[in-house]
């Protein structure tokens, strides 16, 4: 927009706004801060490490990236008129919000895993690598800083709590962007005001008036730039800290691979009309994602995936669900066109997404499920992958306000409401109080609806919290403990 000020890329952590397409292996480093100055010391040696949104022509070799929670910002002692500017969402945690986000039953944060069940985690540190050598490389630095500004090993002053290793997954031989379900992940993103291209231009803006898509302003995602709607979101205090600062959402999403496959087996069974030469199975799956397995949209491509992963498509022309279900996934997750408005209703919804998988591929049975259920094929590096190994998304979303993720989840992902469902959930993410989704017939097919019932939880929490992403140049400030606000 005219007369906006200049996105500051050199200023700004590079994961949030440029997507690492070639970093394959990723590992999240918990750290809690035991001493104000040690957290200040560690933030200060690895700051000269942190990639900014800025490359040049050159594209890193590996990237690192900072997030501080906010008990993590108390104990870098930062002063209280500064935390109490910090939004309540994210004074709280994500811990404390576990009812609005549908952290329920077995995702309750009780049954969360080490360490999120038990402590708040201070500094989250995210590497990234292009292989797993190189990944141990940057993560040994790491360690080396941190163990560095502990003068003694037995009063550790900053305590390296379990870290989190995330990777592409491996499926027959090759690194693939697929998440464990076997769906194409890492598509559709939020296509921003004043970002280098991201590539192979997949990225998407919000509709416009005119029936087409516009780029999202920078404030929707980054502290100190205009938003939807001309103006600044809330910033903590003092300005500098915040600005080009942003939040991050990270979750643990573990998933029920086995569970998934036998329940699209199972009730696929039902689907009439199947188009030619699809498996009922993998019709049921890509009604529930609203994708194929490969990418392509179920509204471009209703009846046999295409190889397309195209991205710009809305739902005006399928407002009965006929194609693409009104609660399937990716419909949830970004409505576009699909709630009226000319779109206004959805773009303040959206989230940068930069999740990567944990935990080893299941491969598919080659004859069905065996009694126990268990898969039983070798693994590409000979180990038997059990259905019991862990194994989902580390999900991540960047946005300027934790409003805008708390919607999407609690009234989105946790409710129907908003797309005439009722309270039916997500039918891949949601936390399953209530087990339906409807899929609506297509009358052009012939093709009746199915009510899809007993629908078990594939996903479940196993842990997260809010971070604040700071600018490079609010870490310097925080490291150099000079945070003032008057
Ligand atoms: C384990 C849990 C999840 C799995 C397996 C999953 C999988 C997927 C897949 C396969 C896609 C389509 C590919 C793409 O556009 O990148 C997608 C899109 C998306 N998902 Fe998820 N997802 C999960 C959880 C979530 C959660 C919890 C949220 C938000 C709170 C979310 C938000 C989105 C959004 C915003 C999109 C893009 C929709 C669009 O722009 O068309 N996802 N997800």
């Amino acid at each position: 927009m005219n007369g906006d000020p200049v996105l500051e890329l050199s200023d700004i952590q590079g994961n949030i706004l440029r997507g690492y397409r070639r970093f394959t292996f990723a590992k999240f480093m918990l750290f809690r801060i035991l001493s104000p100055d040690a957290g200040r010391k560690f933030l200060q040696r690895l700051i000269p490490f942190v990639t900014p949104g800025e490359w040049g022509d050159t594209p890193p070799r590996g990237a690192l990236h900072i997030g501080i929670s906010f008990e993590g910002l108390s104990a870098l002692g930062l002063p209280s008129e500064c935390l109490a500017s910090f939004p309540v969402e994210f004074q709280e945690g994500m811990k404390a919000r576990a009812r609005r986000l549908g952290d329920i039953g077995s995702s309750d944060p009780k049954y969360w895993d080490s360490p999120w069940n038990t402590q708040r985690v201070h500094v989250v540190v995210m590497v990234y690598a292009g292989s797993d050598k190189q990944r141990q490389a940057h993560c040994d630095q790491v360690s080396a800083i941190a163990q560095d500004v502990n003068p003694a090993a037995d009063a550790p002053l900053m305590e390296a709590l379990p870290h989190q290793k995330a990777q592409w997954l491996k499926i027959n031989g090759k690194r693939s962007r697929k998440e464990h379900f076997g769906f194409e992940d890492g598509i559709s993103n939020p296509d921003v005001e004043g970002v280098p291209d991201n590539g192979p231009g997949v990225d998407i803006g919000n509709p416009d008036d005119r029936g087409m898509f516009r780029k999202i302003p920078a404030g929707e995602f980054i502290l100190g730039y205009p938003g939807e709607g001309g103006e600044v979101a809330p910033m903590p205090l003092p300005h500098a800290l915040g600005r080009n600062g942003t939040y991050l959402v990270i979750r643990k999403l573990e998933q029920d691979v086995e569970g998934f496959r036998r329940f699209v087996e199972e009730q696929s069974k039902l689907l009439k009309k199947v188009p030619n030469g699809v498996k009922p199975e993998d019709f049921l799956a890509a009604k529930m994602f609203g994708r194929w397995q490969d990418g392509s949209p179920l509204v471009i491509h209703p009846e046999r995936p295409a190889g397309d992963r195209h991205n710009e498509f809305k739902y005006g022309d399928d407002l009965a669900g006929a194609a693409c279900p009104l609660g399937a996934h990716v419909r949830r997750a970004n409505p576009r066109d699909s709630l009226g408005f000319d779109g206004k209703l959805v773009s303040r919804r959206r989230l940068i997404r930069r999740g990567i998988a944990y935990g080893d591929y299941l491969p598919e049975p080659k004859n069905g499920h065996s009694p126990n259920g268990q898969a039983q094929l070798q693994s590409p590096r000979g180990r038997k992958p059990r259905e019991s190994d862990p194994r989902g998304v580390m999900f991540l979303a960047f946005n300027a306000g934790l409003d805008q993720f708390e919607f999407v989840q609690g009234a989105w992902i946790s409710n129907g409401d908003d797309f005439h469902q009722g309270n039916d959930m997500d039918p891949i993410a949601g936390s399953r109080c209530n087990r339906r989704m409807m899929i609506p017939g297509d009358e052009t097919a012939g093709r009746p609806p199915l009510l899809c019932h007993d629908i078990p939880r594939f996903v479940t929490t196993k842990g997260g919290d809010y971070f604040f992403v700071p600018s490079l140049t609010a870490l310097r400030l925080m490291a150099s403990g000079q945070v003032r606000v008057s």
